[in-house]
């Protein structure tokens, strides 16, 4: 329909042939697929464990019962962010503490604002790394140290990114990816769990399955004939069709996103020749999986964003909005405080198409087209 879309699927020949030779197996739900996808995925953030899941928001859930996080406990997160990052602390009945981002130039939340937020109630931070640039991670693991509380990365958009040489979903004690179909790795549904301790991956693997003590491949293998339940635990297991996507998908990664991080330096230049436009994290210098290209209208012509969304689509050209700030929603109204950042933020914000077979000159078309709303 558009004539650039917002996203476009990385999938070729290979995925179909992965779908193929696993449907061929006969062994279709989770097997010896979701071991390899969590060998290579763990293997490349440089992470001691990975568990495949069926999604992010289940990753997220089960991050909150390994950390023991329950009923009462305060639990400081973003705004900015997608619901599923505030869903999985109300799953565990703790109490979500919104903070502000720290500015028009980085929309990630600000340390500064996390520090106000933390009361004798606070268990935990749930940070979330906008668009694949990394929040103040060094400041934040200070603050966590200080009052004792443990750290969740909600890494959805930033597989492979990094911070100070790490990468990301790998510094606090649990990182959680997604693997929905618009992420950098797609498997239509599906997510990861990354941790260093092993305590809290035997956990996460036993809730991810029912609280059983062996999974029905191993079972089928003879590895062993029968099993117990010691916990209460979930359906939260990815099945080996999405497992052999992700694993070539994880062989196309580093390419998809050094072709992105090309796309995002002809943005940066041309959106540099667009007066009223901002483009946050301008000039970032660390490798960066540009999940998504997000600009700010400036506080002069902000007011036209809808306006300008709207030109946009009659000019062929689509465009999203990441994201509407979680504390409006009606269901967190018990939760939210002013975040005035957010709130100004999320009025000027406009999410760009972003893509590895974007080409140049629909990124100059899209500036161009900018610049002549804003500044025509
Ligand atoms: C920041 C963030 N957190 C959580 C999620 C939830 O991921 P999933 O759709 O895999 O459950 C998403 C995906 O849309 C996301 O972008």
């Amino acid at each position: 329909m558009y004539k650039i879309p917002l996203f476009d699927l990385n999938f070729g020949v290979e995925e179909e042939a992965a779908v193929l030779e696993t449907l061929r197996s006969k062994w279709i739900s989770t097997g010896p697929k979701n071991a390899a996808f969590e060998e290579k995925f763990a293997s490349m953030l440089g992470a001691s464990h990975a568990l495949a899941v069926s999604n992010c928001t289940v990753s997220l859930h089960l991050a909150m019962k390994i950390l023991g996080i329950g009923p009462g406990d305060e639990v400081i997160c973003p705004s900015l962010t997608f619901v599923a990052t505030v869903n999985a602390i109300r799953y565990v009945d703790a109490i979500p503490v919104f903070a502000d981002v720290r500015n028009d130039h980085d929309l990630t939340m600000d340390p500064d604002d996390i520090r106000k937020k933390i009361t004798g109630r606070t268990r935990a931070i749930v940070v979330m790394h906008y668009a694949g640039f990394p929040c103040d991670m060094d400041a934040i693991m200070e603050i966590a140290r200080e009052h004792g509380l443990r750290v969740v990365e909600d890494a959805c958009h930033g597989p492979l990114s990094e911070y100070h040489g790490k990468k990301l979903g790998t510094i606090g004690d649990v990182g959680c990816f997604s693997f929905f179909s618009n992420k950098n790795i797609s498997t239509g549904e599906g997510g990861m769990l990354v941790t260093n301790d092993p305590k809290l991956y035997e956990h996460a693997k036993l809730l991810r399955s029912h609280g059983m003590t062996t999974l029905s491949y191993e079972r089928s293998k003879g590895h062993s004939t029968g099993y117990d339940v010691i916990e209460s635990g979930y359906n939260y297991r990815m099945d080996d069709i999405r497992a052999a996507i992700g694993i070539v998908q994880l062989d196309k990664l580093e390419a998809d996103l050094k072709r992105r991080a090309e796309v995002r330096s002809w943005y940066e230049d041309a959106c540099a020749a667009v007066p009223g436009l901002i483009v946050p994290f301008s000039g970032h210098s660390e490798f960066a999986s540009n999940y998504i290209f997000a600009v700010l209208l400036d506080e002069n012509c902000g007011h036209r964003r809808d306006q300008i969304r709207d030109a946009l689509h009659k000019a062929g050209i689509q465009t999203s909005m990441h994201y509407p700030p979680a504390h409006q929603f009606s269901i967190f109204a018990d939760y939210a405080g002013p975040l005035p950042k957010t709130e100004s933020v999320a009025g000027r914000l406009i999410t760009l198409p972003m893509y590895a077979s974007l080409e140049k000159e629909s990124v100059i078309f899209i500036a161009e087209t900018l610049n002549a709303l804003i500044n025509g």
